[in-house]
């Protein structure tokens, strides 16, 4: 191997908490007249605190200092990331500009859409290039994520039952043991029985396992395609048709879009709604659970039962209706809509052309890497004897490696944080592969960033076999080394925020 592993080493500062920070009478600004004569007059008596917020006194160079050192620490590395199963998309920092101009991101949502003209245009727009790409006729951006998009349908699912009398019998949402765990969750969360059907030989359930689950007491099907293994069951649009015709509605959950994006619409294949994550496939930032956007389209038969308020091109310009017979809101007003402005200006940049080239690419990229890591002693695939070209993602496995070495996928891909790499995504609950990881290499930037990523595993699972105490104990060159799950009890070393901190050390005090 001739690639050049490169030296990382985060900076390590003993940064003391903010709140721990200064002392009284510190100031960063001092301001010109007493902070209370500066109350607005017009804020009501009952509203005003009757004691000061309980803020740190510091100086602003302490601030700075304390800030800097903070992002050095959680921002230092900014490594190659191939974080899969969700088409991730390098975020483009241009986006973050526009979503922060003040036109856009000063907006209050109670302004009247006479004032807000430009961004209800932009979310309009966006809901256009989603029907073109999925052939849906109604897109919303309330839900704020995913799951939540998911949620949605499943309460789009229960009004629409409602509304033709058939709820009391149509109790069953039907998926697969590889759909994402939000389509089981939600369906129950919304109520409904899951059927979940077992994979087979192919890497998805036989036609004939659908067609023997399905009855008059099936609400609907919830799936991905292709799943988190790669795999894309061919014979969809059958299974779609059946569903129909047992009376049941059709989910897409198009996490897995990036393979085919412009390739396929959810509605030609027949289903009657889909989502799209706009902080996965759209070029927005995941967040952490952050501000996230899970974009649902229906048909228009289901559109009666979208959460207002809706958003209408009229001759008067854009305006916002309710939806009265909704299902009611999922999320506040117009959802997370700095996240929409820059899903809309990602799909500008690109185009259609763009985005169907960047499908091709992800296809291309993966099955590059496949060969790659394929190749390398210890790395597996799920389901092996599939010899067929994955989409724009694989699983792999490393449980042959874990029995013979003892080292987990875990102990791997801290270890590869050591050489720049960022953390992987393995799997979602249940690991039905054993040591699974997933990476996506149709996210990569480039080529080298792929290959880097590659020769960074192979040299980690060959020091494994040599070594494998530093590969257990890794990382041996970040801001933290392993974390001790013990402590989570502890304020003084694990507490979400200040008030957590407070909370938990008076609870245990
Ligand atoms: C196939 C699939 N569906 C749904 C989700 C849920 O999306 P979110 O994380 O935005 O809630 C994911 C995310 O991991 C996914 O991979």
């Amino acid at each position: 191997m001739s690639t050049r592993l490169r030296n990382y080493h985060a900076p390590v500062w003993d940064e003391p908490l903010i709140m721990e920070m200064g002392g009284p009478g510190r100031r960063g600004v001092v301001p010109p007249q007493p902070i209370e004569h500066a109350v607005a007059p017009e804020v009501p008596t009952a509203l005003r605190r009757s004691v000061p917020p309980a803020l740190p006194e510091i100086a602003e160079p302490d601030v700075l200092r304390h800030y800097l050192h903070l992002s050095q620490e959680t921002m230092g590395m900014v490594g190659i990331s191939l974080f899969g199963t969700c088409t991730m998309k390098y975020n483009p920092r241009v986006n973050e500009r526009f979503a922060a101009l003040a036109t856009l991101a000063d907006v209050h949502p109670h302004q009247d859409d006479s004032t807000v003209q430009g961004l209800l245009e932009i979310v309009h727009r966006l809901d256009l290039a989603l029907r073109e790409l999925s052939g849906m006729d109604r897109f919303v951006f309330q839900a704020g994520g995913g799951a939540g998009a998911a949620y949605l349908h499943t309460a789009v699912t229960r009004a629409y039952f409602a509304d033709r009398g058939e709820l009391g019998r149509r109790r069953e949402i039907i998926t697969t043991a590889q759909a994402h765990p939000c389509n089981p969750a939600t369906a129950s969360a919304a109520g409904f029985d899951v059927v979940t059907l077992p994979l087979e030989d192919e890497g998805y359930p036989a036609v004939e396992a659908l067609r023997s689950v399905l009855s008059d007491r099936t609400a609907a099907l919830m799936v991905n395609n292709p799943d988190d293994m790669g795999i894309y069951n061919p014979h969809i649009k059958q299974w779609v048709d059946l569903v129909h015709e047992a009376g049941g509605l059709c989910f897409y959950d198009h996490a897995n879009f990036n393979g085919v994006m412009s390739r396929l619409r959810a509605r030609e294949l027949g289903f009657d709604a889909c989502m799209f994550m706009l902080h996965k496939t759209f070029g927005v930032p995941k967040g952490g659970g952050g501000p996230a956007v899970g974009a649902y389209g229906c048909s228009a038969e289901l559109e009666r039962f979208l959460p207002g308020p809706l958003i209408d091109r009229t001759d008067d310009g854009y305006v916002r209706r309710e939806n009265p017979g909704g299902v009611g809101r999922v999320r506040e007003f117009l959802g997370n809509l700095n996240q929409v402005v820059k899903a809309y200006s990602w799909v500008l940049a690109m185009g259609g052309d763009g985005i169907r080239e960047a499908a091709d690419i992800s296809v291309l990229a993966n099955n590059y890497m496949e060969t790659r890591l394929l190749a390398i002693p210890g790395v597996t695939k799920a389901f092996p004897h599939l010899v067929a070209h994955r989409m724009e993602m694989t699983r792999y496995s490393l449980g042959d490696y874990t029995e013979q070495t003892g080292i987990t996928v875990a102990d791997v891909a801290n270890r590869m944080a050591d050489y720049g790499i960022d953390e992987m995504w393995f799997s979602h609950e249940p690991w039905i592969v054993p040591e699974p990881f997933t990476p996506e290499a149709g996210e990569g930037w480039s080529i080298e960033d792929i290959d880097y990523w590659i020769d960074v595993l192979a040299a980690v699972l060959e020091e494994g076999r040599r070594d494998p105490e530093t590969v257990r104990t890794a990382p041996h060159r970040q801001v933290v080394a392993q974390l001790d799950p013990s402590g989570l009890d502890d304020a003084d070393r694990w507490a979400t925020t200040w008030r957590a901190h407070l909370r938990k050390s008076s609870a245990g005090a």
